[in-house]
């Protein structure tokens, strides 16, 4: 394990940093912007070609070695219990007719990682929810994902996010540079090189900052490695921006003393709690596999070119 960098405010703290088991997935919020969808279903079970958004992300969790996994869920809570259990019925049906690919597919969830569930009851905001895996984690370091965002499982970032927790101790948050007019919809990092390359120091964060008022470009996105002691900070962080106790504003309070850092992310990132995002999410991910690509890809550039011949949608072609 390595030692704390020397320019790191923590150099003086012991060098055993605990290493990081646990991971907590707040899948609790209301999703709104993805209404009707998300009436009766959560955001984090839509699917991403055929496996739910938030699959993805306990895959991702388990990849980087965290075998412990809290979901923090809400209203919804049967669909995603469900779905990293077993579902014996099923199972049998597919054993007994000999089907062992989709077999594989229905137990793989349950495999994944030791699982358990904690209702957040009302969505005070991610903050609230981080806290309410107080119990569970205890005093350790723990790694935050969220239930909606997917990171290319390419691009390794919790396991870089991993490496500097245990060079720095302190937290950890991943940053992505976006455009200015999209900073107003993240949690917004001011920051201080460490000599290190794709780390930073992180002196300041606001939370959907105007344009004017961000201190960068670098966003905050939904992976963090945290330390216990943001359980203290959100046990008083009073509601904030959108009346909500927010995540954003705790690690303010551990940035001004100097323990977050961030990883520059330049990677592949979807957002699944934008309709947008998730069209995009879907295409991309689609086409990159082995079973679908080939005949998506084929299909997708003859739609393409069909656009781009008549300037029309498919709607508008098939109505006419
Ligand atoms: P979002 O802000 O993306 O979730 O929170 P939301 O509130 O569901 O989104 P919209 O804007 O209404 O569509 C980021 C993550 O934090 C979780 C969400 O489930 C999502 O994974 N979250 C948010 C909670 O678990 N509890 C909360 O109170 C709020």
């Amino acid at each position: 394990m390595n030692a704390p960098h020397p320019s790191s405010p923590l150099a003086s703290t012991p060098a055993a940093v605990p290493a990081v088991r646990k991971a907590v997935v707040p899948a609790a919020g209301l999703g709104t912007r993805f209404l009707p969808a998300t009436k009766a279903t959560p955001k984090e079970m839509l699917p991403v070609v055929d496996k739910p958004a938030i699959q993805y992300v306990v895959e991702e969790a388990a990849a980087a070695g965290l075998d412990d996994v809290l979901m923090v869920t809400g209203r919804h809570k049967r669909a995603i219990e469900d779905h990293f259990d077993h579902a014996f019925e099923l199972e049998q049906a597919l054993a007994a007719k000999g089907d062992t690919v989709r077999l594989d597919a229905v137990r793989d969830p349950a495999r994944l990682a030791d699982i358990h569930h904690i209702r957040q009851g009302d969505p005070l905001g991610l903050g609230h929810a981080v806290l309410c895996a107080r119990n569970h984690v205890g005093d350790q370091p723990f790694a935050v994902l969220l239930g909606d965002d997917l990171i290319d499982p390419r691009d390794a970032l919790l396991s870089r996010m991993l490496e500097v927790r245990e060079r720095y101790a302190g937290s950890v948050v991943a940053l992505m540079e976006v455009p200015p007019e999209q900073v107003h919809l993240y949690g917004c990092a001011a920051v201080e090189p460490t000599g290190q390359d794709g780390v930073v120091r992180v002196t300041g964060l606001v939370e959907k900052p105007a344009p004017e008022d961000a201190p960068s470009r670098y966003a905050v996105i939904g992976r963090y490695v945290l330390d216990p002691a943001v359980f203290d900070v959100l046990e008083h962080t009073a509601p904030g921006r959108g009346g909500e106790i927010q995540l954003t504003d705790a690690l303010q309070e551990l940035a001004a003393v100097g323990t977050v850092h961030g990883v520059v992310f330049s990677g592949r990132r979807y957002d699944t709690g934008d309709k947008a995002d998730y069209l995009r999410t879907v295409v991309r991910l689609a086409c990159d596999r082995a079973d679908l690509g080939p005949e998506f890809v084929a299909w997708l550039k003859e739609f393409v070119a069909g656009l781009a011949d008549t300037g029309t949608t498919g709607r508008e072609r098939s109505a006419a």
